[in-house]
């Protein structure tokens, strides 16, 4: 992955994404959710989710179009991803490396030690994209995963980006 393929920016969310932010993951999450658990997608997961006072949500977008978004909560010692969900068009173009990219400088900022998540386990292409920005299985719960990548340099705050 060499940069991002397109033009995008980021800010953080406003109520107004919202019902974008839900489409967005409904579209990517509503069959995975049904190989893995074998239940149908409910919205309000993700609406509860997103609008979680404890939770911090930054949106890609180009103003006209919103690309993408990750959902991040703090941890004790971690950031936890709570959702990373991209536009099905503008998968596979860098933009999902760009996120973690900015999860972690936001963990080492805030001198955390590491960067955890979930993931369904028939959610191969996701699984594929965790490892390949550095992350490992950490442990397994029923037909989850949960993934984990240390932030060793957790001192050195980026300034690269604009921070959430
Ligand atoms: C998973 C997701 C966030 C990855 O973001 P992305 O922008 O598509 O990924 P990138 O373009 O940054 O990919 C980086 C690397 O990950 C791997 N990768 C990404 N998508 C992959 C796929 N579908 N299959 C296999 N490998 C994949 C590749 O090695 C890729 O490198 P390359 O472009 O040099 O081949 C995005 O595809 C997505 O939103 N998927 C649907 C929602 C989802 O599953 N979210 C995670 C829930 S836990």
């Amino acid at each position: 992955m060499i940069g991002l393929r397109f033009d995008a920016r980021f800010r953080l969310m406003t109520k107004r994404d919202l019902p974008t932010l839900v489409r967005i993951s409904r579209e990517n999450m509503a069959h995975i959710i049904r190989s893995a658990w074998g239940t149908e997608w409910k919205d309000d997961i993700v609406v509860q989710a997103i609008t979680d006072p404890d939770t911090i949500t930054e949106i890609a977008t180009d103003d006209d179009r919103i690309f993408g978004y990750y959902t991040i909560l703090r941890r004790v010692d971690s950031v936890f991803v709570v959702s990373i969900q991209i536009l099905r068009q503008f998968q596979q173009r860098g933009l999902g490396s760009l996120m973690m990219t900015r999860i972690e400088q936001w963990g080492r900022r805030n001198d955390l030690g590491a960067v955890e998540l979930w993931v369904q386990s028939t959610n191969e292409a996701a699984i594929k994209f965790y490892e390949h920005v550095g992350y490992h299985v950490a442990c397994k719960q029923g037909n989850n995963y949960m993934m984990r990548k240390e932030l060793p340099d957790r001192s050195e705050a980026s300034t690269r980006g604009r921070h959430v």
